[in-house]
């Protein structure tokens, strides 16, 4: 079964990607890393500092899939032929982020809204785009019976893969993911899929791959953040050491600080990495508000190294 890691915006860059393969990797190396979202400028010229992003330099290692989020088939089709001229082969399209600014634009989860414009979107993207591309989604907007719908027009299209995040749009990441809608959908599903949702534990992860094995991949999101080891685990190898997790954890910090050009920047950053993170540390709760609070590098390096004295949840 391959494991994916998902794209997550301000979580998965590629300062990530390459502290996650050195820390964790080989063993524990996601199949593929999905970049987090970018839009491609209506304008057509590509922005350099969010091109830097998926510039293969910066990005050795396992294969990386850019992902686009975008109503317009044709401006789609155009930056996948970019991203082809840097040298990706897979290009995905997201039709799940649900965050409203997003959604508000049409764009994301909004394009489930209107399976006719759907349509069209997919209709201008695979007329006027070469080579293999997957779709991330939802099961709809408003409840998962929407999905057969969509499927029907998904179905119509040579999509390389399809990534389902079982749950609706208007459901953010609240409850829990529908997994018997998921099952449902499956026998549906005329081309490879992937499951994606609340996978936190290598035992779910083969649970999943025992219940479906069919599936062509697994991908975890916030459960890799919580747990950079989980692959490796699911594959047999030791959970993340206290030592990996601080060398882990001090490249990211190392890594944001350069690529900001400022430590402060890297505080923030690193507080996204630590709300998921700070379940590995036990009676951490007190910690965790002062890392909350924190604004100055000093501060956040003071915190740190308490939160390292805690015993450690292997
Ligand atoms: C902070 C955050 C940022 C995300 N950014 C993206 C994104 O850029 N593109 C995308 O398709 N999904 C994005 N997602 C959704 C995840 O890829 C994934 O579908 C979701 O977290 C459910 O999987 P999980 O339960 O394994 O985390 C994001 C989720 C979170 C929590």
């Amino acid at each position: 079964m391959n494991y994916y890691a998902a794209p997550m915006e301000g979580l998965t860059d590629r300062v990530w990607r390459q502290a996650h393969q050195k820390w964790f990797g080989p063993a524990g190396n996601a199949d593929r890393y999905y970049a987090p979202f970018i839009s491609p400028p209506e304008n057509r010229v590509l922005i350099k500092k969010k091109m830097a992003e998926l510039a293969p330099a910066a990005n050795p290692g396992a294969p990386v899939i850019p992902q686009l989020l975008a109503k317009d088939g044709e401006l789609a089709a155009w930056m996948i032929g970019e991203l082809r001229g840097l040298g990706y082969t897979e290009v995905n399209l997201n039709l799940g982020c649900p965050s409203g600014t997003v959604t508000a634009k049409g764009k994301g989860s909004g394009m489930l809204r209107d399976p006719v414009k759907l349509d069209a979107f997919l209709a201008a993207v695979f007329a006027n785009a070469e080579g293999p591309i997957s779709v991330k989604t939802r099961l709809g907007v408003e409840k998962p019976e929407e999905f057969a719908a969509i499927l029907d027009i998904y179905n119509r299209y040579p999509i390389c893969e399809l990534t389902i995040h079982p749950r609706v749009m208007r459901q953010l990441y609240r409850g829990q993911a529908d997994r018997a809608a998921f099952a449902a959908s499956l026998p549906g599903c005329r081309m490879p899929v992937c499951y994606n949702g609340d996978v936190t534990t290598a035992a779910d992860l083969h649970t999943l791959e025992a219940q479906y094995p069919q599936l062509s991949g697994i991908m975890v999101g916030r459960g890799l953040i919580a747990d950079p080891a989980l692959f490796r685990e699911a594959r047999d190898g030791a959970p993340a050491a206290r030592e990996e997790l601080r060398g882990y954890l001090d490249d990211l910090y190392h890594g944001y600080s350069e690529l900001f050009g400022s430590a402060g920047c890297a505080v923030s950053r690193m507080k996204g990495h630590w709300f998921y993170l700070i379940h590995k540390f036990e009676g951490a709760e007190k910690l965790e508000k002062q890392l909350r609070k924190v604004r100055e590098p000093w501060e956040y390096e003071v915190v740190v190294n308490q939160i390292f004295t805690l015993p450690f949840r292997p």
